[in-house]
């Protein structure tokens, strides 16, 4: 299994490129479901769970392939030969729970396995099928599978979710294109994915308003177009890497960085002492403090601060000047980077749901175990300014979610390279 062997260095410079945003990706491949004609979608970024998905979908018919470098993919849903989206690919793959709501509003059934829990916490997908069954289908759970059926088509209604998912917005989003009259998405989901999933929709031929806002209007249509669509950055990625320096030191520029798709970040960091540019190429972030200031911070739905960047703001707050305080509202067990930043020196105390970092004045090297994609990557960026060596172990994580990250890095300044075994 690889590792990543990353030594403590000096700040940070340069310039580094974001790549499509996954979370984005993932829902655009499911959409393709939803046409007889053929979607192409750009700025794909290259990774595993990319490549997870895209074997799901072609075990349904769809016939999908890379163009380009890798960056371009075309998708023809012409033929859904099968509506069954097994076990082994959904539990390694969560998002892939959402090709349910294409292949009920396209087809009328879907068998589709549960995803099960996972590290993070039991992420229950019951909003999901209670919005499907509003908007009529029937729904039978057997041996670990949702059975979903409507023969006759989907029919509009009134959602409201009791508060917000992003999985299960999207579901009942491309649920509701094919559905025969008006649907209303009450407490919707804002994150930028979801926008960008509506904006390709749009481009099929979808009629939604609302998009971006808690409430989306969705008047059905009988069929979608092809299409060609452009994924936006990911924020997530952009975001990490807006935090490196607050832990080295330097200035980098983040390419493709947009401040609005991380306005919640930057306040922080600003906060934080951390002075950031829109620049025409995206984004120059620069450490303007010897040492960053603690802040305290509330993980949220979007537009609040993600919980994907919760375990990287972590990993810059341990060497901070003072005690910050992290509540993590999204997901119940998101805080397995704490015991190894601890093995690293840092001094972190988790109660529940909150932790409360003190900043200390400096990380050693060690080594440790990544959990989960974005725990993985809070390690690697304490590593940069740990002294000594820090050998992150598990990194097939972090292939999930981080296009060729160490090269990134390295060409930024850092010290790290991949140990392949
Ligand atoms: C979540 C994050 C998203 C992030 C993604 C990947 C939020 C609101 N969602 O999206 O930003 O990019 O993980 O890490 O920040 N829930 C239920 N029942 C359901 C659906 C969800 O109880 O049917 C709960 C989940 O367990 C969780 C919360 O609602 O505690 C939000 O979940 P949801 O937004 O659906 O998760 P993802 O779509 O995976």
């Amino acid at each position: 299994m690889d590792s990543i062997l990353v030594k403590g260095g000096g700040p940070l410079s340069g310039q580094i490129p974001v790549a499509g945003a996954k979370n984005t990706c993932l829902k655009l491949m499911c959409a393709a479901i939803l046409s007889d004609e053929p979607l192409t979608l750009t700025n794909v970024p290259r990774l595993s769970d990319i490549g997870t998905l895209s074997d799901l979908l072609r075990s349904l018919g769809v016939e999908l392939n890379l163009l380009a470098d890798g960056t371009v993919m075309a998708l023809s849903g012409r033929d859904i030969t099968n509506h069954k989206a097994d076990y082994d690919m959904v539990r390694k793959l969560r998002a892939s729970f959402n090709v349910l709501g294409p292949l009920v509003g396209r087809t009328g059934h879907a068998i589709v396995s549960l995803p099960g829990g996972c590290a993070i916490g039991a992420r229950k997908v019951d909003l999901h099928l209670t919005a499907l069954e509003k908007l009529g289908a029937t729904l039978e759970l057997k041996e670990g599978y949702v059975h979903a059926s409507a023969p006759n088509g989907l029919k509009g209604a009134v959602i409201e979710f009791p508060f917000v998912t992003v999985g299960g917005t999207e579901n009942a989003i491309t649920a509701a294109v094919l559905a025969k009259g008006t649907t209303v998405i009450k407490n919707a989901a804002r994150e930028p994915d979801t926008v960008g999933l509506c904006d390709c929709l749009i481009a099929m031929g979808a009629k939604i308003d609302g998009a971006g806002t808690s409430t989306i209007t969705i008047e059905g249509v009988d069929r979608l177009h092809g299409a060609t669509h452009a994924v936006i950055p990911d924020r997530i990625e952009m975001g990490t890497f807006m935090l490196a320096p607050a832990i080295t030191g330097g200035e980098i520029e983040v390419v493709g960085g947009k401040r609005s798709l991380v306005e919640s970040l930057c306040q922080k960091m600003e906060t934080m002492g951390m002075d950031i540019t829109e620049t025409d190429a995206g984004l120059r972030v620069k450490r303007v403090v010897d040492r960053v200031r603690a802040i305290d911070v509330v993980t949220e739905p979007f537009p609040g601060f993600p919980t994907d960047l919760q375990a990287q703001l972590m990993a810059a707050l341990c060497t901070a000047d003072g005690t910050s305080v992290l509540e993590e509202t999204i997901f119940e067990n998101r805080f397995m980077h704490a015991p190894e930043l601890i093995r690293m020196g840092a001094q972190i105390d988790v109660d529940g749901g909150t932790a409360k970092v003190t900043g200390v004045q400096g990380l050693r090297g060690a080594p440790v175990m990544a959990t989960d994609l974005r725990a993985s990557v809070s390690l690697i960026m304490a590593g940069l300014a740990a002294e000594g060596e820090t050998q992150v172990n598990r990194v097939y994580h972090l292939d999930r979610g981080y296009e060729r990250i160490e090269d990134k890095l390295s060409a930024i300044g850092a010290n790290i390279q991949r140990i392949s075994e």
